[in-house]
Parts: C-alpha cells; sequence; structure tokens
C-alpha cells in the first residue's frame, strides 16, 4: 500500500511563514496553541455524556447566564477554559475576549505577555451539544494597540474595537463526523481534518473556494415577520422557485450552529442570513461581530466569498462593543451582492414585494 504525502498543521503553517522571513515564529506558535484547545474540546466532545459535560447543570462545573443574558452550557465553559489555559502560557498573547467572559481575559502578571489578542467563541451553536449534532469554536487574531506590546498594560475592551479587515488569522473548528480546522492567515483558506490515530490536524482541503452562485439558502425562517423588506423579498424570490423572478428552485437548510453552516457553504456554496430584524430594539441582529461576524467573514473572503451586514460588508464595520451584534449574511458572492443590492433599492423593494403595505410593521 502507498501512503500519501500529507501536510500537518505545522508543516502548512511553516510554508505559510516563508512569505514572512523576519516573522518570530509567535504567530505560528499561538495558532498551534489554538489547534491544541480545539483539540480538546474536541475529545470533550467526543465523550458525549460518558463524560458529564454536556449542557445539564452540575454541581461540578458551574453554569450561569453569560453577559448577553444566555444561560451557558457546562461545554460553553468548559471549552472557554480549554482557550485560555492552553493559549496563555506561550507568552503571545497580550489578552483575550472571548462569547463567554463578559470583560477582557488579563494574561497573568507571571506569564509572559505578547503581541496578539485572541478574539473567540469557543461553543458555537451550543444548544445543539444535548442532541449530537455538529458545533464548533471560532477565533480570530488581532495585533495588540503598539502602547500594549510597549507597555505591557492590562488590556481593555476598546483595544478590541478593530475592523474585520485588521484580522490577522481567523479561522474555526468543527466537531461533526469528523474533526476539522479550516484557517485563513491571509493567504486564502485551508481546511485540515484531525487524523485520530495521529491527533494531528493534516491538510485536506488545500485552497478552498466558494462557487460564487447557489441554489441554496440557511435561514431561520421562524423569524420571517420581523425581517426588513428586503430579506424578505430575497426569501420570498427563493421560495417562488422556478416559476418565480430567479427562475430556478432553492433548497434550503437551517442547522442552528452557524460555524456548520459556514462549514457546508465553504464545501458547496450557499447563503447564510441572520439578518438585523426587529424581534427586539436592543439587539441589532443575532450574531455578534468580533468572534462570529468578523471572522467568518475573513473566512468567507478569502475563499471568493462575501460577508456583508445586509448593507454593507462586515469586514469595514468599526466596532464599538466588545459583544456587539449585527446583521450577518455571507456566502456565495453573488447571492450576498444580491442581497445587498435588495436593500440599496427601497424602490424595488415597494414595486417587488407584495408585503410592502406591511413595512411600518417591520420598520421602527
Ligand atoms: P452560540 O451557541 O455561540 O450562542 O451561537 C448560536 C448561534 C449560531 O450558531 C446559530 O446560527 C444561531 O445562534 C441559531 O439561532 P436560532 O436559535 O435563532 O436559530
Ligand atoms: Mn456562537
Ligand atoms: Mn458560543
Amino acid at each position: 500500500m502507498t501512503t500519501r504525502r500529507r501536510f500537518t498543521l505545522t508543516q502548512y503553517l511553516i510554508e505559510q511563514r516563508r512569505r514572512f522571513p523576519s516573522a518570530s515564529g509567535d504567530f505560528n506558535a499561538l495558532l498551534l496553541d489554538v489547534a491544541l484547545a480545539c483539540k480538546a474540546i474536541a475529545r470533550s466532545v467526543a465523550f458525549g455524556d460518558l463524560g458529564s459535560v454536556l449542557g445539564h447543570p452540575t454541581p461540578e462545573v458551574a453554569t450561569s447566564v453569560n453577559v448577553q443574558g444566555e444561560v451557558q452550557k457546562k461545554m460553553d465553559v468548559i471549552s472557554n477554559e480549554y482557550f485560555t489555559q492552553m493559549t496563555e502560557w506561550g507568552g503571545h498573547l497580550a489578552g483575550m475576549a472571548s462569547e463567554e467572559m463578559d470583560e477582557p481575559y488579563q494574561i497573568p502578571e507571571t506569564l509572559q505577555r505578547g503581541k496578539y489578542m485572541l478574539v473567540f467563541d469557543p461553543l458555537d451553536g451550543s444548544s445543539n451539544i444535548d442532541v449530537n449534532v455538529t458545533v464548533g469554536s471560532i477565533f480570530s487574531v488581532l495585533r495588540a494597540p503598539q502602547d500594549v506590546i510597549d507597555s505591557g498594560r492590562d488590556v481593555v475592551a476598546a483595544d478590541f474595537y478593530q475592523p474585520g479587515t485588521q484580522q490577522l488569522a481567523a479561522g474555526y473548528a468543527l466537531y461533526g463526523p469528523t474533526t476539522m480546522l479550516v484557517l485563513t492567515v491571509g493567504n486564502g483558506v485551508a481546511g485540515f481534518t484531525l487524523d485520530p490515530n495521529l491527533g494531528q490536524f493534516m491538510l485536506t482541503h488545500p485552497d478552498i473556494q466558494i462557487p460564487v452562485d447557489t441554489h441554496e439558502f440557511a435561514i431561520n425562517a421562524s423569524n420571517a415577520r420581523f425581517w426588513e423588506a428586503p430579506v424578505k423579498r430575497y426569501v420570498d424570490e427563493c421560495l417562488a422557485g422556478k416559476p418565480g423572478p430567479r427562475a430556478k428552485d432553492f433548497n434550503m437548510r437551517w442547522i442552528a450552529s452557524m460555524v456548520a453552516e459556514a462549514h457546508r457553504i465553504l464545501m458547496r456554496g450557499g447563503v447564510f442570513l441572520y439578518p438585523r430584524d426587529t424581534k427586539d430594539s436592543s439587539k441589532p441582529g443575532r450574531l455578534r461581530l468580533l468572534y462570529e461576524a468578523n471572522p467568518i467573514g475573513m473566512i468567507m473572503e478569502q475563499a471568493g466569498g462575501r460577508a456583508s451586514t445586509g448593507e454593507v460588508p462586515m469586514l469595514g464595520v468599526q466596532p464599538t462593543s466588545l459583544h456587539q451584534r449585527i446583521g450577518l449574511v455571507f456566502g456565495s458572492k453573488n447571492e450576498v451582492e444580491r442581497i445587498e443590492r435588495y436593500h440599496a433599492e427601497p424602490v424595488e423593494v415597494e414595486l417587488h414585494n407584495p408585503l410592502f403595505a406591511e413595512r411600518s410593521l417591520f420598520r421602527d
């Protein structure tokens, strides 16, 4: 039997670093620490109820409500700890921010501090954890502001308010039938599959490209009555199928793990929408800018897709708070551009949307 030569994640990162001969290796070391955290989470998730780490609260691991008012599942808390513990020691980080921590995480004074900041959603789709459906982790690497690097001071929330264009790397791990790591360091998108025998992420998807067209969309249709008119128009046109204005039939998917939807779209195209809606005026969208929309946005753009608020490119948005929510549309480029066009064409909306008479219901 001849074995196929495959690159490990480490080898891939070394190859990528050759583009920057003066790089210190800190960046790669940080990404390998993140990958280790993801492997640890993958193992925990894989034990399911045998490991008693699933959603039900137990005395050993405190469950609470996070800053966004969501009940933290045990695995949310455990995953958060894996991220902080596996990455704080290396000396590469100035600080971290996470969905599960109200305030930025400080690297303990006993450890060395570095020039990067890590932002993450340790477990995305965690409402799926108890039903054995794919979940994942999402992360983004930013450079710390220069005064943080120079002084080694504690990080504050405002240090993380950097638009997505500033991200140095972004990625996600997927805990599904196989564990995968999908990564961009700003030079395309590569996918790695965890070889459980070796405990190594192996390069299996060297240059992921998203088809520009699609006939598959993902949206939580139970929110339809809260959608803004351009979103309603887009979905109505998809549902109208072949006889409708799009002249083709569409298929629909909704996993409720955004990271799993992102992966499906990377693999075969599609469009995902969790748009701003009028369900709760205190929440302009469901998903979070810094650790969901921006990293997934960078991956989409690096794979030839597009990510948007529905109106403007996601990666250009200036963040104003750590746990800021935002409308998110991403996937096949031509579909995302179409949705942006619908938002920019109020007159078209009036002409095409049969529900225009109800428009005042959708708007503040
Ligand atoms: P998280 O588990 O990190 O809070 O994120 C869950 C998100 C996302 O993964 C998914 O797309 C969305 O919530 C599902 O929302 P609905 O329950 O409204 O469908
Ligand atoms: Mn999430
Ligand atoms: Mn989460």
